[in-house]
């Protein structure tokens, strides 16, 4: 008999092909943290349905804080043989706790475990990163004070269209991070319900109170719906959404920073440190952070569109398609959390070459709207009768 935790029925392992194919990427033993907080929650809640003793449940917790440490500090890791971070947790308890270790895995599933922790790390996600949205907000919002009253041409078309200033241009910018902002507070809202307990599909016959256990991990309540629970992932693609749009809004600015430091322009000086040089032309000062951030964009684009597809046409309730939701979302907020940080460095650090702008920004005939307004007072219809 397979000693797997899937392998009662199995008189033999899986091929080194399958298990290869089978295994978690590496990055998503980064769930660690979660799924152990799940374990200690589904712990408490074997206690309450009295499959565990008050004793049993405290050796069971202590053993989970020490594997959260000791996974923390390196000293335990995944090995080939653990599929994915359950399967790993799972074996280090039996290795600590014997046949006490093996109770865990009773009125539970991977399925709900996972939904659970992918739950839990988005919602920590979508706190961090808005705080760092809240610092590129802040680079904008010191820029604009200063610029209050430096003119530019606004644009429409990229043709110049009238003047405005420059801090009323950046604000701009500072009002769509708002709203990504609002898009995270909002999802968080939409998702505030535990999966745990849902089991594999059905529920699990240990559930006692999983209003406490969803309280013990931070959530207003359980999902309504066992196979809701396991089966959806508009909470990974609807993140996505939000972190796409976030990327999109930093590409849109991005562009613009690209075109006002060109020489042609003129505008804007990057800070060296927020700017990178040529291996060939040593006149070079190049835009890296906001091409890097327009090129990953795309990427983040991409993978909301590669979890959509996933999603579509897969009946309820887990199919195995739904271990692909982890890859595009941990490339998105990686990539997010490399981007922001420089980000704002860039936007604190930019340099505004006022009087070129100002300059710039009566070119064009930019004010040919201010004079026909100033004929309208005069009495002059805006539009030649027919
Ligand atoms: N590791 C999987 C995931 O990330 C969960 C495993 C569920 N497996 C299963 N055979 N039901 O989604």
């Amino acid at each position: 008999q397979s000693k797997l935790l899937w392998g009662g029925r199995f008189s033999s392992g899986p091929s080194p092909e399958l298990a290869a194919l089978s295994r978690s990427h590496p990055s998503y033993f980064r769930l660690s943290p979660e799924d152990l907080s799940g374990s200690r929650a589904h712990a408490r809640e074997l206690a309450r349905a009295g499959v565990l003793t008050g004793d049993e449940l405290g050796q069971m917790l202590a053993a989970l804080d020490a594997i959260d440490g000791d996974v923390a500090a390196r000293r335990a890791r995944p090995i080939d043989a653990d599929e994915d971070v359950h399967t790993f947790h799972e074996r280090l308890l039996v290795e600590r706790l014997g046949a006490l270790g093996g109770k865990l895995r009773a009125g539970r599933s991977r399925n709900d475990q996972t939904a659970n922790n992918t739950r839990l790390y988005l919602r920590r996600k979508a706190r961090e990163l808005s705080a760092m949205v809240l610092a590129v907000q802040d680079a904008l919002a010191a820029q604009a004070a200063r610029h209050v009253d430096t003119l530019m041409p606004g644009f429409t078309h990229l043709q110049p269209a009238q003047p405005i200033s420059l801090g009323h241009h950046l604000m701009a910018h500072a009002q769509s991070f708002s709203r990504d902002i609002a898009r995270f507070i909002d999802w968080d809202r939409r998702f505030d319900r535990a999966p745990l307990g849902a089991a594999a599909l059905a529920g699990s016959a240990f559930a006692c109170d999983s209003a406490a256990s969803a309280a013990d991990l931070g959530f207003a309540a359980p999902c309504e719906n066992s196979i809701d629970a396991v089966a959806s992932r508009d909470v990974v693609a609807e993140f996505l959404f939000a972190a796409a749009m976030l990327g999109v809004n930093l590409s849109r600015l991005s562009e613009e920073i690209c075109i006002w430091a060109s020489r042609q322009f003129g505008w804007a000086k990057l800070d060296d440190g927020y700017s990178t040089g040529s291996s060939i032309m040593p006149q070079k000062k190049n835009p890296d952070i906001a091409e890097l951030t327009r090129g990953m964009s795309g990427t983040m684009i991409g993978n909301l569109a590669g979890m959509l597809a996933t999603l579509k046409a897969m009946p309820l309730a887990y199919n195995r398609d739904l271990a692909e939701d982890k890859r595009n979302l941990f490339e998105t907020i990686d990539l997010l959390e490399l981007i922001l940080p420089a980000f704002a460095g860039m936007v604190a650090t930019l340099k505004f070459d006022t009087d070129r702008m100002a300059a710039d920004a009566p070119r064009g005939f930019t004010l040919a709207t201010e004079v026909a307004d100033w004929l309208v007072r005069q009495g002059i219809p805006f539009c030649a009768g027919a």
